[in-house]
This record gives structure tokens, C-alpha cells and sequence, in this order.
């Protein structure tokens, strides 16, 4: 079933896959003329470095000869799976992919389709599946609305998670979390015994991972946070909320009767998975705001996806 896509990926062409997080879109990580494909294909800004996708520990060690101690411990508790790790790069490695960085970022997805394309096509760079600054698929369908409904894709129905890897610097001390996801810092920090910071937007972070500054994720139609204060059209507003609630704090904050309401009382798993086909959805059906309930300060320590939930809604709000 794989054959042809492998073929494709061998002759320099790129080809869109699954992983457990988003679709990704594959290019061999050797070959310099696919991997120009890739930004060009995606609109994607040559500052922003791209992420290689490995199956193997010898794979790794093709990209970084500095695999240490910690790095080890987190490849072998969560890898295959949706945790990004930067290393120091090894000598040779396309400048195109690492946006000239002195680091490369590794991960080992865990879909069982991508492990086996991997296997068998070699390293492949694989950014979202996605035109640049537009919501990362999670469908096969995504893909085609982006690029066409000629384009390559193995389709394998929704990917689990919905929202992308934790990508975390570990080429210097202290760590650092540029872009939260599945895997939250305390379970980062529980493996290696170590502090690790989530760093916000900045001048010195763009410096080091230039993909965040870049507003990602984003629908056409506004989106925002809804305060009990925040004044909205019903008709052209679609609502997310997330918390179960009950009584006259449910009035407040279900001050609409319409049908365009979605509630995930708590299920922070379906909410991460449905996310962006929600952004993509209101689009189609001409919502212009997609308004969503804020977390919580308090929240965000009581489930690993929230981090990663508000700082997707916040990029795209912004
Ligand atoms: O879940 C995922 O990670 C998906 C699937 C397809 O694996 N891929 C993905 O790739 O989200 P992309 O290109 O959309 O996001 C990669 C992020 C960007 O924010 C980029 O700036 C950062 O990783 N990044 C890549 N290489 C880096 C490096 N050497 N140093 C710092 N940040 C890096
Ligand atoms: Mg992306």
C-alpha cells in the first residue's frame, strides 16, 4: 500500500502522511531539492526550521553525535510519540532544514504508518500538512483543501491527538518548551529529574525557534476569548466551551440558545482533537467570530493538553 508513496518520497517529491499528533508533510531529509519543495509548497518562511522524522536510533544519530544522558532517558520513555527533541546537529546536515541553526529537531512519531514509511523511505522532514499560517490537518480532507485534491496523501482517517508535538530544546541548560503539547513539562520533568521553562513569546526565543513568532493555526473567521462581558453576534459567532457547569454559573456562561454551541464539559482530549476541524468547519460555514471559553490559571496544571489548547486559541486570536 506503501509502495508508490515510498517511490515518490525516493524521487525527490513530497508526499503527506499521518502521525498520532497532525498530518505531516514528508520529504526525504537528504535530498536538498525535496526539501526546498517543502517551503515552497507550504508558503512557509526560511527562517522557520523544520522537524526530521525518525524510526530508528540509528536515524538519530545521523543528524546529532550529542546524544546525552537526559536526551536518552526522554527518547526511551516517550518516543515513538508526540515529544520534539533539539539537539546539537552534526556536520552536514541541510542547512535548509535547521533554517542554519546550530540545532536540529528530532522526533519519533508513533502512528504505525509513519513508523513504517520512515523504515522504509529513510528520515523524512515533515512539517503540518498545511498552507502556512492555516490550522494543521487532521484529516486527509485538510490536506487537499490546502493543496489540492491531486496531492499525495495516505490517508488514515483523523489523527489522534489533533494539535502538534511539544517541541523541546535540550541543546543547552536550563531546557526550555517552545511550543507545549501532549506531553506536559511536569511529565518531562518527572523523567529527568530537572526544571524545565516554558518560555513565552519573545525577541530571544524567536531567535532560537523562529516558528514562534509566526501567527500559526489560524481560521478566517476572528477568533477570541469569551468573557461573560464579551458582546457578540449569535448568528455569526461560533462558541467552544470547555468546563462543566452548572446552575446560575451555567446561565452566565450559556447565555446563548443557539445551535452553534459546542460543549466538551471537561473532555480536553476530544477538544484537543477536534480543534482545528472546528476552525476549519466555522470557516465553511460562514461563521465570521469563533468565540471560546478561557482557562483558568488553575486549570492548566490538571490536564496535559490545556497548555497546549491555550497557546494554539491564543496564536490564532492573535
Ligand atoms: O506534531 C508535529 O510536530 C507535526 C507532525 C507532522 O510531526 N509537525 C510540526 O511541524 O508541527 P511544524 O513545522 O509545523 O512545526 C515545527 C516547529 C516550529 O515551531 C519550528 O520553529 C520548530 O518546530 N523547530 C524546528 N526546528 C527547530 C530548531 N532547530 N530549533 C528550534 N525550533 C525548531
Ligand atoms: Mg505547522
Amino acid at each position: 500500500m506503501l509502495n508508490k508513496y515510498i517511490e515518490l518520497l525516493k524521487k525527490g517529491e513530497l508526499v503527506a502522511f499521518p502521525t498520532e499528533t497532525v498530518y505531516g508533510l514528508g520529504a526525504d531529509a537528504w535530498n536538498l531539492s525535496a526539501v526546498k519543495k517543502v517551503f515552497e509548497q507550504k508558503g512557509r518562511p526560511a527562517d522557520n526550521p523544520l522537524i526530521v522524522h525518525v524510526s530508528s536510533k540509528e536515524m538519530v544519530e545521523e543528524f546529532t553525535d550529542e546524544i546525552s544522558d537526559d536526551a536518552q532517558k526522554l527518547m526511551n520513555h516517550f518516543w515513538p510519540g508526540p515529544l520534539t527533541l533539539i539537539f546539537p546537529k552534526k556536520a552536514g546536515v541541510l542547512d535548509m532544514i535547521t533554517a542554519a541553526l546550530d540545532t536540529v529537531a528530532i522526533r519519533w512519531p508513533k502512528h504505525p504508518l509513519s513508523q513504517e514509511l520512515i523504515a522504509l523511505a529513510g528520515p523524512l522532514v515533515a512539517p503540518s500538512a498545511n498552507s502556512s499560517g492555516k490550522p494543521s490537518p487532521t484529516k486527509a480532507e485538510h490536506v487537499k483543501e490546502d493543496f489540492g485534491n491531486d496531492f499525495p496523501v495516505i490517508e488514515a482517517g483523523e489523527t489522534d491527538i489533533g494539535l502538534e508535538s511539544t517541541v523541546l530544546d535540550i541543546s543547552a541548560e536550563p531546557y526550555q518548551i517552545y511550543r507545549p503539547g501532549a506531553v506536559s513539562a511536569g511529565e518531562i520533568e518527572k523523567i529527568i529529574g530537572k526544571k524545565v521553562r516554558m518560555t513565552q513569546t519573545s525577541k530571544s526565543t524567536a531567535a532560537k525557534s523562529p516558528g514562534t513568532k509566526y501567527t500559526h493555526y489560524s481560521p478566517k473567521a476572528e477568533v477570541c476569548w469569551l468573557h461573560p462581558t464579551t458582546s457578540f453576534n449569535e448568528k455569526d459567532t461560533f462558541f467552544l466551551l470547555h468546563q462543566n457547569r452548572s446552575g446560575r454559573e451555567s446561565a452566565i456562561w450559556h447565555p446563548v440558545s443557539a445551535s452553534n454551541i459546542i460543549h466538551y464539559r471537561g473532555d480536553y482530549n476530544r477538544m484537543a482533537h477536534e480543534l482545528y476541524d472546528r476552525f476549519r468547519q466555522a470557516d465553511h460555514q460562514g461563521f465570521k467570530r469563533i468565540c471560546i471559553e478561557p482557562f483558568k490559571s488553575t486549570n492548566t496544571a490538571t490536564h496535559p493538553l490545556i497548555s497546549a489548547l491555550e497557546n494554539r486559541i491564543s496564536k490564532a486570536s492573535s
